[in-house]
């Protein structure tokens, strides 16, 4: 029947992971990546084995079509995977920033709850049509297609079995289920799992899909039910990254796996020890936090602070824990460097981390870490990872650029001298404010007027000690839309600025990006 790249029978003991980061993840109010970080993070993912790259939505900007075409042209082993509604347009589209991937795939979804009926204004029938009509032109397309359901979980379930089983005899050889509300519980997402394999003729033949969001903070539990239930592809992404309430977390899925196997015997491809890295990459260039108590990837998921269970940990490891740090990466030694550590040092430090540095961006963060080791006596991994932070989210293509700043601050009031560059052009402001990091970002706005609004200030100490770095990270908004910044250094204002600036210069990204009909829930479907 079809000449998909997985097949049923190939997964009978497998669950195919389908990364969804670069689309769904991406979604996230402020979450917009530059196309240099989704090539980057699409790279680390098929190395750590992910079996489906979801690499954007190509008919949603020119720059989420280029970004796609060039994470399919440089795929390895993963499938290159583009979203697009039930239209032909999208459908084509899609096919054209895929096509060249070695092992293409073409994900096309319609909403098919009553009330997504409503929205589209499509009777029963006239869906069915739809979904005939459209998974048939992506199969004429594509070998590899995958139909998913959006807000399957509140379709009514015969009319989900007569959907699924149009898509499966139009072609289709993935079949998702997705919980786009995060409504389920791990009992019904096993049951509607269950309920399709049983009445959908054809459904042995194909792979039912999960993805779930985590809106009741269910998204892996009913993952993992589904599983149990028969499905055979988690749609997750790193940390949990997606709208509201996030998606699934791959980390948490394959880790539930590799711990409870003698419960759930089913293998994937992950290389697992990849995870802490790509993490760490993806909160980096997405700026959103890991949360510290974040299952698996939280700063705390390893730290054993009451006496007992430092006391149960050093005479058994396994007393309090059910993994080991090394499992997901945590390279147990964290060695300091200092300023007389040399390049190879920190390119094999680096690598340990998992960053593979070009020559040119060696010399780059060589010349950052010598400027940091002069201010701080001991360099940790910490450290570097901030650094490493701070070059990706900053860089010397950006609009705006920090050149100098002074400040004065204390009990006689707060002002700052600031020089900047727009677009390669000097400016200089003298502001005051209320307080200095408020005068900082005055004399930003001085240089550079923007109407963005402020949401979110928030620093961290990245290490312990008066000279440790600190992170800033800010969140602002402009007509809806939500960008973020960060920045680190030794210095709390000078990252504050940098934090800011990086911000506006993802803003400035965002306003060229041209997004006719991005908003994938918001969609019109009018036509084929
Ligand atoms: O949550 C959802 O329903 C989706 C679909 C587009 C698959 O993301
Ligand atoms: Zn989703």
């Amino acid at each position: 029947m079809t000449k998909s790249t997985f097949s049923a029978a190939q997964t009978a003991d497998r669950v195919l992971i389908f990364d969804t980061t670069l689309r769904d993840g991406e979604q996230s109010p402020g979450a917009t990546m530059s196309h240099a970080e989704k090539l980057e993070i699409a790279g680390l993912l098929d190395d750590m084995g992910v079996d489906i790259i979801e690499a954007g939505f190509p008919i949603a900007s020119e720059g989420d079509f280029a970004a796609v075409s060039e994470i399919a042209k440089n795929a390895r082993n993963s499938v290159i995977c583009g979203l697009s509604r039930a239209n032909y347009k999208d459908i084509d589209r899609c096919w054209e920033a895929i096509r060249f991937a070695p092992k293409p795939r073409i994900h096309t979804f319609i909403g098919t709850s009553p009330l997504h009926r409503d929205i589209t204004k499509l009777s029963q029938d006239d869906m069915i049509t739809r979904i005939h009509d459209t998974v048939t032109h992506a199969r004429n397309l594509c070998d590899d297609v995958q139909w998913s359901a959006m807000d399957a979980i509140r379709t009514e379930r015969d009319y989900l079995c007569r959907v699924v089983e149009t898509a499966i005899k139009a072609g289709a050889s993935t079949i998702n289920i997705p919980d786009t509300v995060g409504y389920t519980l791990p009992t019904e997402s096993a049951e509607i799992i269950q309920m399709l394999l049983e009445r959908v003729p054809g459904a042995d033949q194909v792979i039912f899909a999960t993805h779930c969001h985590n809106d009741l903070g269910m998204a892996t539990a009913n993952s993992l039910a589904a599983v149990a239930a028969g499905a055979r592809q988690i749609e997750c992404t790193i940390n949990g990254l997606g709208e509201r309430a996030g998606n699934t977390a791959l980390e948490e899925v394959v880790m539930a796996l590799k711990v409870r196997k003698d419960l759930m015997p089913y293998q994937t491809r992950i290389d697992t020890t990849k995870i802490m890295n790509l993490s760490r990459r993806v909160s980096q260039v997405s700026g959103f936090p890991v949360q510290f108590n974040k299952a698996i990837v939280g700063k705390n998921a390893f730290l054993h602070e009451s006496g007992i269970h430092q006391d149960g940990v050093l005479k058994n490891v396994e007393t309090f824990e059910i993994m080991r740090p090394a499992d997901i990466g945590i390279t147990e030694t964290n060695i300091a460097m200092g300023k007389h550590s040399g390049r190879a040092a920190l390119r094999s430090k680096l690598s340990d981390l998992g960053y593979e540095l070009a020559e040119n961006q060696l010399n780059d963060v060589f010349v950052r870490f010598k400027a940091l080791a002069d201010r701080k006596k001991e360099i940790y991994d910490e450290d570097l990872t901030a650094l490493m932070t701070d070059s990706a989210a900053n860089t010397d293509s950006d609009v705006l650029q920090v050149k100098w700043l002074r400040v004065v601050c204390g009990s006689e009031g707060q002002s700052a001298s600031l020089k900047m560059t727009v677009n390669g052009v000097e400016h200089s402001a003298e502001t005051v404010g209320d307080g200095p990091v408020d005068a900082v970002f005055n004399a930003v706005k001085a240089i550079f007027p923007h109407a963005a609004r402020l949401q979110l200030y928030q620093v961290q100490a990245v290490t312990e000690g008066t000279d440790a770095q600190a992170t800033v990270s800010v969140r602002m908004e402009e007509n809806g839309r939500i960008v973020t910044g960060s920045a680190a250094d030794t210095d709390t204002i000078l990252a504050s600025v940098k934090a800011y600036v990086g911000a506006l210069n993802r803003l400035i990204l965002r306003r060229e990006k041209t997004a006719p009909d991005a908003d994938v829930k918001g969609v019109s479907y009018k036509s084929v």
